[in-house]
Order: C-alpha cells, then structure tokens, then sequence
C-alpha cells in the first residue's frame, strides 16, 4: 500500500490505497487555526504531528497493513506557511499561514529589494503576495529580531512534517515555488533573488522533484507508526498541485476548481507562462518538467464555513445531535431561491483577497439586503459570490490564451450537486465531480507510488487510477442571469474598497 497525507488548515487527512488507486482506509483529525490579531493566522506545527501520527496509525490498524506492506509515504500541505525552527529544531514561534496578512510591508520591501516588481517577477516568476512565504521570513527580521536570530531552518509544514518522519531536510520543486524564492524556469533556489533579500540557502531544504524519494523512516518514526524503516517518503506535493494531480490535471485543456478552506483554479502548462499582471501564480507541477498556473480565493468554502459557525448554530447543534450533514441541510435550504438570490450579492474576501486583487485589506460584504431576503437567499449569496470570485480567476486564465475545455472540481464545497452545478451555470460549461474525491491525499498517495516503482510516472499513475464523474450541463436560464450579476459583482469591489482602507 502506500499512504498520502494532507496537512490540510482545518485538519489532516490520512489515506492509504492499493497500487490500482484504491481506497483502502482513511482518516482525519482536525486542529484549531488561530487569529491572535485581525490579520494574523498561525498554527502550532506541533498540532500537525499529532494529527500526522494518528491518522496514520488509524489508517495502519483499520486496513490491518504489516510494517513491510506499506512502501512508500507521500505528503501533501498547505503551501506558503513558515515554520521557523532554531538549531535543536524547536520551533520559534507559531507558523505563520498561508491566509495571514501581516506582511504588507515586507512585500513591498522585496519589491524593492529586488529592484522593481518586473525584476522580481523575472526571477521567481511571481510577484510579491502576503501570503507567500518570503515575506513572513521578512516580517520576522523585522519585527520579531530575537527569535529571528534563533533560526536556522525555516521549512513549509509538509516539509516540517518531513523532517519529524526522515530526520532531512528536503522540499520538493511545488510547494516550493509558493516560497517565492524559487527560480520557477529552472526549477532551483533564486540565488539572485536569495542575495539581494540577504537569505542565507543555508535557511531552506533541499530541493526534489514531486515523485522522488527524499528519505526513508527514521527508527523512531517508524516504531511510533508501526511502519518500517524501509518505507520511503517521496517529495510530494503542495495542496494545490497535489489536489490536481488527483484530479488527473497532468496535461493542457483541463482545469480543476477546488472548493476547500481556499479556493483555486488550476491549470496544467508545458511551459513556464507568467501573468504580465501577476494576478494568477505560476509555480512548478508536480509533474516532472512541467508547471501550472493557478488563481486563488482565500476564503471559499471557508466564508460557507464561517457563515455556518457565526449565524447557524442552533442548527449546527441539531446536526451533531441527530448526525445529519449540516451544509448538506444548509445548502438543501438555498434550493428554494431563485439564481441570483434576488439580487443579494455577497463578497467573500474574508480573509482579504488573492486573485484577482491581491488586497489584503479587501473586506467581505453582503449587499443587496431587504426585508424579503430570508437567510436561504443568504446562504445563495455566500455559493455565488465564492463562484464568481472563481469564475474571476478562470477569466483571467482564458484571457492568457490557455485552453479550458473541461472543469472538473474537486474539495469539500464540491460535494454538493447544488454548488457543482451552480459551477456549471456560471462558467457556462461543463463540469465534473471525480470518481473518489480523495483531494490532494490521492494526488500524494500516487506520487508516493511513483516513488515506490510503481508507475512509470505520474502522468501514467492518474491514467490508471484516476476517473470522473458526474457531469452538469450549465443551464441557459441561470447562465444569463449569472452573466448579468457578474460586471455587478465586480464593480462592488472597486466602489467598496476604498472604504475598507
Ligand atoms: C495556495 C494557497 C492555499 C493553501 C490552502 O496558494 O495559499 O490554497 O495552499 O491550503
């Protein structure tokens, strides 16, 4: 068997399948996220082991798998967190994540560093994004100075995870490129970039690709999981490619939506293409030689979550109370209102936003309120604005010239027929659900059957393995209804953002 792990923001998910790709066993356990200030959002590293090693054992004990039938171990993560460990590998400070937003200034410090925005994009094929890893390095130097000096590593949480199970330091070339201190072309470390940001390498991990082996268990790893120490850990994935590798987005023309805590849309290139205005990101695939190119929303099925946390909770207690799926029931409700939710609009920069605006102080909003709305067209609004928020980004991929023959989505948000077909409707095209919607633990799990020799690789791995489901055909009604809400939805920003300043 082989196993895929998913550090994921809400939680980890564990599986494990046979060489076919079949589920043998899964498990999950969640963790807290914190937000000590507005813009702030960290997790404890410490967290992730936890929930890395139950899991997996889970995983072990349900399929009943012996140390020597486990091969290989692939892992997959949130991109762009910082753990940030000192000699001993204690860590300094909790994580800074992926949808934290302190780092405004530091961005521009790198922008500047680097010698102008085009400079930077040139040499790690991105510009300078909050989110992204180099700045929270940045923002330590610059604010946090004594823990700074404290350290010597500072690893992505896949990586960190790595680290605990092989004893190496080691990356791999997708996860990596959310650093933003990757030569995205070549596929290595940006020196240039690494001096004039005054980054010693000696900070960051080794860099691998995707499906090579990075290490082996160590002694103690492998007794605490019941494994062996012949059990290989391949690179891996960050969630995004990983998530599209399990969608089989190894070739051009098909795109995938994922509906997790963020949203992306992912396409696969054969070439290193870069947004002239740098609103999509361009990173290594984990397909060896290959790249992608992605749009993000921050907050996607999270603004759902949030709505379900803040403002359903009697009915959230009902549903632990009966064990009914509580955003099955919630989004049955919004089946009852119209496209459009009668004008009721919602925007989802909870976190603030990604793509296309990459505004850390962009704000969520519901606009369009009246006494007639009911909290169903409430819970329309927050599926709508999420997949405008999408269809922003694919707009932004078409207008490259990139072809997006056909959508296949994936993640939590993705279960639901009602907010796939609301995909179809909106993009005016076809799209899929996948056969096993396992996410970016599949796209991991086949990595680390490439790794073990199983595969070829990749790219024949999701041939064998990987199949869609489920297609909805867009409705013409809702389309054009979709087509007139969307220039509404847009010019909302532009009106609103400057009052959030
Ligand atoms: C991608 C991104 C998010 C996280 C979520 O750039 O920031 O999708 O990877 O886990």
């Amino acid at each position: 068997a082989f196993l895929g792990v998913d550090i994921g923001t809400s939680g980890t998910k564990t599986i494990a399948i046979a060489p076919d790709g079949t589920l043998i066993a899964q498990a999950s356990a969640s963790y807290p996220c914190h937000h000590p200030k507005p813009l702030w959002s960290e997790q404890d590293p410490e967290d992730w082991w936890q929930a890395t090693v139950s899991t997996i054992r889970k995983v072990v004990k349900t399929a009943k798998l012996k140390p020597a039938d486990v091969k290989s171990i692939g892992l997959s993560g949130q991109m762009h967190g910082s753990v940030f460990l000192d000699k001993n590998d204690q860590v300094v400070r909790p994580a800074l994540l992926w949808n934290d937003q302190r780092t405004f200034a530091e961005c521009e410090e790198i922008e500047r560093l680097a010698g102008g925005r085009r400079k930077l994009v040139q040499m790690v094929a991105n510009p300078a994004l909050t989110g992204f890893t180099a700045p929270k390095i940045l923002w330590l130097r610059n604010n946090e100075p004594k823990n700074f000096d404290r350290v010597a590593k500072v690893l992505l949480p896949k990586d960190d995870i790595r680290r605990r199970l092989t004893g190496e330091y080691a990356t791999e070339v997708s996860d990596a490129s959310g650093m933003l201190l990757v030569d995205v072309k070549r596929r290595k470390w940006s020196k240039p970039l690494l001096s004039k940001l005054e980054i010693d390498e000696s900070l960051l991990a080794t860099m691998h690709e995707s499906e090579d082996v990075t290490g082996t268990l160590t002694p103690e790893a492998a007794q605490m999981l019941g494994l062996s120490t012949d059990c290989v850990v391949v690179g891996g994935a960050g969630d995004c490619a990983a998530g599209a590798i399990g969608n089989g987005i190894v070739k051009s023309g098909i795109v995938s939506t994922s509906l997790g805590t963020s949203g992306v849309v992912f396409v696969h290139s054969d070439e290193p293409q870069v947004d002239p205005e740098g609103r999509l990101h361009t990173f290594c695939h984990a397909v060896r030689g290959k790249w992608h190119m992605m749009g993000v929303t921050l907050s996607a099925a999270g603004s759902f979550g949030w709505f379900a946390d803040q403002l359903c909770q009697v009915d959230a207690e009902r549903a632990k109370r009966k064990k009914f799926n509580l955003f099955e029931e919630l989004t049955a409700e919004a089946t009852s209102t119209p496209a459009g939710a009668e004008g009721l609009f919602f925007l989802p920069y909870l976190s603030g936003e990604r793509t296309p605006h990459a505004d850390p102080l962009a704000r969520g909003a519901f606009i369009g309120l009246t006494v007639a709305h009911t909290r169903a067209h409430m819970i329309r609004a927050v599926l709508e604005g999420v997949t405008y928020s999408l269809r922003d980004c694919l707009e932004i991929v078409e207008s490259l010239g990139v072809a997006t023959k056909q959508i296949r989505t994936t993640g939590g948000g993705a279960k639901s027929a009602f907010w796939r077909q609301l995909q179809a409707d909106m993009f005016g095209k076809r799209v899929s659900a996948m056969a096993s919607d396992e996410g970016p633990a599949m796209g991991v799990a086949l990595l680390a059957a490439v790794g073990a020799g199983e595969y070829k690789d990749i790219v024949e791995a999701t041939k064998a393995t990987i199949r869609t489901t489920d297609q909805c055909k867009p409705s013409a009604a809702a389309r054009r209804c979709y087509d007139r809400g969307f220039p509404v939805y847009r010019d909302l920003y532009q009106s609103l953002k400057d009052d959030f300043r």
